[in-house]
């Protein structure tokens, strides 16, 4: 590339940077992305006319004023590079390159995204047999590639694979972490960029990405999507401010059942996933239309929190997952009853459960009505495959008294399957929630951490422990121990049962949580931590 062109478009860019900062300096978080991709209907087999014919049907269907902006082009428009190291699109797909494209998008009021590979070969090139998806990856050209999609053509938002950085053996966080510097060096505006590693790829993604795939690719099944929710259930707390777990494009509109239509979508909103309509918008089911610009749902999406719906309960088939939406700690929570089964799921849900007190309003977000008001329990029969998502809003916010290690932030947790003995989730019948985290400790970050413990007034807690002798040596089992750290004073626990035989054990502190948000975590520096179920808070006395 030529210097002189670079130092100009860096110019432009750092005009955006400023003005991006002082934009950043208000409270505000970006919403989770709105849009519509090419791959789910058209995988590579996408040209010029098409994307264009999307974005107009995007504004005459009425999706855009529902709030789809993005208009993304996934793979198969790549042509071949030159002997500069240039960039082509496809002679036949994209004759006229992608600038006229962007341009027409934009005329439109819409945003443009494009796709790229972290390696050197596409996904296309390996699973579609698209041939010019061979050398055509960001290895090597991060630079010039960034230079030519957001300062020529002029995208707004990237989504880069990994099949091409798979097949190099990159490894993903210094590979993700050079391919956003270069984005930042050659034009730091604000692009919304998404790591598509097809599982959750740990911490470092929040730094770098607005999203990042936390599961293989989705397809217009209902296995398809219980598959995905299953592997959302326990990441909330690895998104927020702004950054999200992304289940994946919307299947909605490609021959789902309603109700699977319902539960796609409701789920996709209360797990403030990205929403990338997959279907062709030209011919969209009028159902599916409606779902799509449900207002109430697409505001619990874009709810200024930014929030992801965390699991409180899971009993025989149900989950119940509740966030707060609005007002951190308010009167008002959102709910999903979701059955994932093959068989009606009758939901109990005490109220006190969701942190609720008093007479509670109850509206159903699917379909736009309100519901009888109740007083302590939430009860619902939901039919299989189905969701209820709905809007509480009580007479009172009480404490949480149940914390769930599922709920926890775990610090070492990736889904890449890279380590020896990794902490994970593991399912465990006699556990609440059926959950419980294991292989913590061992290493002074290993930890689990909840970030907002909230006591109302401050004061003494009865802190009780619940977990289970982990399946370990005989050594270490002996030798475990659960170190607890409250606002960073630790208490270590020793004394612990290690008969794995008796079920869940307890083990009791008492720890000092200040007046508003606290911050708890479990580890233990050099042993390993026994498979921690949940710990409960009662409080004993106010602050002195
Ligand atoms: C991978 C991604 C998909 C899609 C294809 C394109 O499989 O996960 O979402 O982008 O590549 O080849």
């Amino acid at each position: 590339m030529n210097n002189k062109t670079l130092k100009k478009s860096m110019l432009l860019c750092t005009f955006s940077i400023l003005a991006s900062s002082a934009f950043s300096q208000g409270n505000h978080v970006e919403a989770p992305i709105m849009g519509w991709s090419s791959w789910n209907t058209y995988r590579v087999n996408i040209n010029d006319n098409l994307i264009r014919k999307q974005a107009d049907a995007m504004v005459s269907s009425g999706l855009k004023d529902a709030g789809y902006k993005y208009v993304n082009i996934d793979d198969g428009y790549f042509g071949y590079r030159d002997e500069n190291g240039l960039l082509h699109t496809h002679p036949e797909r994209f004759p006229e390159g992608l600038k006229s494209v962007v341009d027409h998008i934009h005329s439109l009021g819409l945003k443009a995204g494009i796709y790229s590979e972290a390696g050197t070969n596409t996904c296309g090139s390996m699973w579609d047999n698209d041939k010019n998806g061979i050398g055509v990856g960001l290895y090597g050209y991060e630079h010039q590639d960034a230079d030519l999609f957001f300062n020529k053509w002029g995208f707004d938002f990237i989504k880069i694979d990994y099949c091409g950085g798979q097949q190099l053996e990159l490894d993903e966080q210094k590979r993700y972490t050079t391919i956003v510097n270069a984005i930042r060096d050659v034009c730091p505006r604000n692009i919304s960029l998404n790591i598509c590693r097809w599982a959750y790829p740990g911490r470092w993604a929040k730094e770098l990405a607005r999203s990042w795939r936390i599961s293989g690719d989705i397809g217009p099944s209902w296995e398809s999507i219980k598959y995905i929710i299953s592997k959302n259930l326990y990441l909330s707390a690895f998104a927020g401010d702004g950054h999200y777990n992304d289940m994946d494009m919307l299947e909605i509109g490609r021959g789902l059942k309603q109700e699977e239509e319902e539960t796609h979508f409701g789920m996709w909103c209360i797990m403030s996933s990205p929403l990338l309509i997959g279907c062709d918008l030209t011919s969209i089911p009028e159902q599916s239309l409606k779902l799509l610009t449900n207002k109430e749902l697409i505001a619990l999406n874009q709810d200024p929190l930014s929030l992801q719906a965390y699991v409180v309960q899971h009993e025989g088939n149900g989950y119940v997952l509740v966030k707060d939406i609005e007002k951190r700690r308010g009167n008002i929570r959102a709910v999903a009853l979701y059955n994932p089964s093959d068989e009606t799921c009758s939901f109990n849900v005490p109220l006190s459960l969701l942190e609720l007190e008093g007479k509670t309003k109850v509206r159903d977000l699917i379909n736009r009505k309100d519901e009888r008001s109740v007083n302590k329990t939430l009860q619902f029969d939901v039919a299989p495959h189905s969701v209820k998502i709905l809007r509480l809003e009580s007479e009172k916010r009480i404490e949480q008294s149940i914390y769930e290690a599922e709920q926890a932030l775990l610090n070492k947790y990736d889904d890449l399957g890279k380590r020896k003995r990794p902490v994970t989730y593991k399912p465990t019948e006699e556990a609440s929630g059926k959950m419980t985290v294991s292989n913590l400790g061992a290493d002074k970050n290993n930890f689990a951490q909840w970030n907002n413990v909230f006591s109302e007034n401050g004061g003494t807690y009865k802190m009780k422990i619940k977990y289970i002798p982990a399946e370990l040596q005989d050594r270490e089992i002996n030798d475990h121990k659960i170190e607890v750290t409250v606002n960073g004073t630790t208490t270590r626990l020793s004394e612990l049962e290690t008969d794995r035989s008796k079920g869940i054990a307890t083990a009791e502190l008492d720890i000092n949580l200040d007046k508003g948000y606290n911050t708890i975590k479990i580890g233990s520096r050099r042993t390993w931590v026994p498979d921690i179920d949940c710990f409960e808070l009662e409080k004993i006395s106010n602050k002195m």
